[in-house]
């Protein structure tokens, strides 16, 4: 267990350092960009993860390199941000103006109409542009299935995404970018505001201690559920434990006999063992939300909640999923056909969680579809 704790979130934002004290962590990443720190390029829309206006992009280290992805950031609270790289549309350009040639294809293809949704849009074609270099129709289709625009239509904007990459691309320097997120701490963090507290563990451990001691806080994982409580029903949350730094709650495992998928994985990240391991996941899961959500929420988080309208529980009971759950130390199996006792309900008891989702393999004669 980590010993060292902080209080103060650090993160990159526009190759520098941001250090900020006394963080709120009921303030969500939007709120900070715009009322704070007077970055309004970045809009709000819906305020609940639909529209995709406040879109923006998250670089984080995966296996050596920087990945970049969109989420929305008007439900992403803001010391999730902590150990990240954040890229806004105020980002995009070079410091002598010169437009990013993702924003110069929206020009030159006369895809940016209202104004409202088109940093959005932006955001989304940047995190393709950062992530594929030869997307087809149906990759720039899904890169934008989180963005909404109410007035003209998508077909310019499409054509951005298919022109985007004609311009030479801006100099990037990969190395830098890795060197600049591995100096950025990963130690425990805890932070105070005035009314509310949010601690990030960095182990199993440290969690399951947290949250024997504070069983009534609230579990954060990707907030796409959670950050609606905040901004659209008002609600204060007092205590929020955040899983997305424990290392335990990350792995995709397939073993001889499941499909192994802890409980802070995103959706993203779950998808491809999931269709690989049952093909006919794949048209459910594209239809789950939009990148920009999908980026953030989790398969755990989505089962955990129980919300009537989570999407996926439906398919995971006909596939006879079990849950791993945990609380000090210990850990039992259920199945997640029993999960609800009823409407908003769960099995869990006082300080037990969701470690894992065991999907077993499907048998050579069965069907699923
Ligand atoms: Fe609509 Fe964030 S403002 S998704
Ligand atoms: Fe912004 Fe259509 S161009 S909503």
């Amino acid at each position: 267990m980590s010993t060292a704790s902080r209080n103060t979130i650090n993160f990159l934002l526009d190759g520098e350092r941001v250090t900020l004290h006394d963080v709120d962590p009921n303030r969500t990443v939007l709120q900070w960009l715009r009322e704070d720190r007077g970055r309004t390029g970045t809009k709000e829309g819906c305020a609940e993860g639909d529209c995709g206006a406040c879109a923006v992009v998250i670089g984080e280290l995966d296996d050596g390199k920087v990945r970049y992805r969109a989420i929305n950031s008007c439900i992403q609270f803001l010391p999730t941000l902590d150990g990240h790289e954040l890229v806004t549309v105020e980002s995009l350009s070079s410091a002598d103006g010169q437009l990013h040639p993702v924003q110069q294809a929206m020009v030159d293809e006369h895809g940016s109409q209202c104004g409202f949704c088109t940093p959005g849009f932006v955001m989304s074609l940047y995190a393709l542009y950062r992530s594929s270099s030869d997307p087809g129709r149906v990759e720039i289709d899904e890169a934008l299935a989180g963005n909404l625009c109410r007035c003209t239509g998508y077909r310019p904007i499409v054509e951005a995404a298919q022109s985007m990459y004609r311009a030479p691309a801006p100099a990037t320097d990969p190395e830098a970018a890795v060197n600049a997120l591995e100096q950025l701490e990963a130690t425990t963090l805890s932070c105070e505001g005035a009314r509310h507290r949010y601690h990030a563990p960095v182990s199993l451990a440290e969690l399951e201690t947290l949250y024997a001691a504070q069983p009534d806080a609230c579990l954060l994982a990707g907030g796409t559920d959670v950050g609606l409580w905040v901004t659209k029903d008002r609600q204060e949350i007092p205590e929020l434990i955040y899983l997305g730094n424990v290392p335990e709650l990350q792995g995709v495992t397939q073993t001889d006999t499941h499909l192994e998928i802890g409980a802070a994985v995103t959706l993203t990240d779950a998808m491809p063992a999931l269709v690989a391991a049952f093909p006919a996941l794949e048209e459910l899961l594209r239809r789950f939300a939009g990148p920009p959500i999908r980026n953030a929420a989790t398969l755990g988080g989505n089962i955990a909640n129980g919300s009537p309208i989570g999407d996926s529980m439906p398919a995971l009971i006909a596939l006879d999923a079990t849950l791993v759950l945990r609380c000090a130390g210990r850990t039992r199996e259920i199945a997640l056909d029993s999960f609800y006792p009823g409407y908003r309900q769960t099995a869990l008891q006082p300080g037990e969680f969701v470690e894992r989702i065991r999907i077993p393999r499907l048998e050579p004669s069965a069907l699923f579809g």
